[in-house]
C-alpha cells in the first residue's frame, strides 16, 4: 500500500520538473525503487514468519497464567477462588465429557468446564493433566482448576470452536479476514498443533477425538485474532516407539472415509468386531486427516483453489500407507514453502497469472 502511494508521488514529481533536474530525479527514482525492493522482501518475510510463530505472547512460568486486563502472571486459580469469585453467565457448549459455561472472574471472561457425568471422570482428569502439561501457544490457556469438584477454568474464546469458522468469516465485520491467506495461515496453525502433539516434551500424542470432520473441528477453538488453539485434550493416547507401544482410539469400531484405513476393522464383516483383536496404530492417523481439515479451513474464497493446487502433492502423500506418509513436520515445511511462494506471487503481479 505504501508502495503505491510512493509511485504516484514520483510520477507527479517527474512531470513537473525541468530537464536539468532529470539526473538527480533519476537518482531519486532509483533510490525509491531500491527501497521498494527491500520493502517487498521485508513484507513477504514478515507475513511468512508470522505463520511460524507468535500466536500470542505473555509467557508465564508453569502454574501461572496471564489474562486480558491483568498485567502480571497469577497462579492458577484453586477451588476456593473458583467457588467464591467465578460467576457463571451462560452455557456455551457441551460435549460428552464437559459442560462449558461462559463465566466471569474479575471482569475477565473465562470458560468454566464441568464434568457431565461421574463415569467420565477419568477422561476429564486426563484432559486436565494434559492441559497442565502442554500449556503453550498451541493449547488453550489454563486459568484454574478444582479436581475435587471436576472444574476446569480456561481462557474464553468468543468465536467458539473451529466449527464456527465459516459463520464467523461470513459476518460483514470479519469479511476482510476471509482471504485465502488468512485461511491458509489457519491450516498452518492446525498442522503446527499436530506437529506439536506428535513431538511434545511428554512424547508422541495421537489426537483420538477425530472420527469425523465435525468432531475434529470441535476440539479446537478459533481465537479472536484468527488463530487456532487446541482445547480438548481428553483423548490423547501416547505412542512409545522405543517401547513398541501403539494406540487404539477408543474401544468401539470406527467406520467411514474420514478415519485412516488402519483404524478400520480389518477382518471383514463376517468377523464380529472385538476391541482386543483390533490392530493398534500410530500418530500417522492424524496425518491422514490433515488434507480434509485443511480443505475445510481453506474454504471457498478467491485463491483457495490455487492453494489447493499447490498442496496437491503433499496431500496425496498424506493418504498413502502409514509408513509412507510424511510426518506432520514435513507437511508443515511443505505448507510454509507454498505460502512463501504464493506471497511472493501476489507481491509481484503477473506470476500468479502464469499458472
Ligand atoms: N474456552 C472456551 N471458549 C469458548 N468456547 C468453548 C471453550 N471451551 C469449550 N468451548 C465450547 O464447548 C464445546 C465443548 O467443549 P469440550 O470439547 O471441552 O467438551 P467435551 O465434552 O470434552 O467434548 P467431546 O465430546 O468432544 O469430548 C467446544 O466444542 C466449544 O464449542
Ligand atoms: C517409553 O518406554 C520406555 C520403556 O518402557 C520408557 O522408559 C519411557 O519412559 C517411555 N517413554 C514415554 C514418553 O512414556
Amino acid at each position: 500500500m505504501t508502495v503505491t502511494t510512493w509511485r504516484k508521488k514520483s510520477h507527479s514529481v517527474k512531470s513537473d520538473l525541468m530537464p536539468k533536474l532529470i539526473p538527480p530525479i533519476l537518482f531519486l527514482l532509483l533510490a525509491i525503487l531500491l527501497v521498494n525492493l527491500v520493502l517487498y522482501q521485508y513484507l513477504s518475510n514478515v507475513s511468512v514468519s508470522y505463520g511460524k510463530t507468535d500466536m500470542g505472547l505473555g509467557v508465564c512460568p508453569y502454574g501461572y497464567f496471564q489474562l486480558g486486563t491483568l498485567k502480571n502472571c497469577s497462579p492458577w486459580l484453586s477451588c476456593g477462588i473458583i467457588g467464591g469469585e467465578v460467576r457463571k453467565l451462560k452455557r456455551v457448549g457441551e460435549g460428552a465429557v464437559k459442560r462449558v459455561f461462559l463465566s466471569e472472574w474479575k471482569e475477565n471472561k473465562v470458560a468454566l468446564s464441568q464434568l457431565t457425568m461421574l463415569e467420565l471422570q477419568e477422561d476429564f482428569l486426563h484432559g486436565l493433566q494434559m492441559l497442565k502439561s502442554l500449556q503453550g501457544k498451541y493449547v488453550v490457556k489454563l486459568v484454574g482448576f478444582c479436581a475435587e469438584d471436576f472444574l476446569i477454568l480456561t481462557e474464553y474464546h468468543p468465536f467458539g470452536s473451529l466449527k464456527n469458522l465459516n459463520q464467523v468469516l461470513n459476518l460483514p465485520k470479519y469479511k476482510v479476514f476471509n482471504t485465502w491467506h488468512r485461511r491458509f495461515m489457519l491450516a498452518i496453525d492446525y498442522v503446527s498443533i499436530i506437529h506439536y502433539l506428535h513431538n511434545s516434551p511428554l512424547g508422541t500424542f495421537v489426537m483420538c477425538d477425530s472420527s469425523d470432520l465435525d468432531k475434529v473441528l470441535s476440539q479446537y477453538l478459533l481465537t479472536s485474532d484468527f488463530h487456532i488453539v487446541v482445547n480438548d485434550l481428553d483423548a490423547l493416547p501416547l505412542v512409545n516407539r522405543s517401547a513398541g507401544e501403539l494406540v487404539r482410539c477408543g474401544h468401539q469400531e470406527l467406520q467411514g472415509e474420514f478415519v485412516a484405513p488402519e483404524q478400520l476393522w480389518p477382518y471383514g464383516p463376517e468377523v464380529p468386531f472385538e476391541d482386543s483383536l483390533m490392530p493398534p496404530y500410530d500418530e500417522m492417523t492424524d496425518v491422514w486427516k490433515i488434507p480434509d481439515v485443511t480443505n475445510f479451513l481453506l474454504g471457498e474464497v478467491e485463491g483457495s483453489d490455487l492453494v489447493r493446487f499447490h498442496l496437491f502433492d503433499i496431500h496425496v502423500a498424506c493418504k498413502k500407507s502409514p509408513a509412507e506418509r510424511p510426518s506432520a513436520e514435513k507437511v508443515l515445511d511443505s505448507y510454509r514453502r507454498v505460502l512463501t511462494s504464493l506471497v511472493r506471487g501476489t507481491v509481484m503481479p503477473g506470476t500468479r497469472d502464469m499458472l
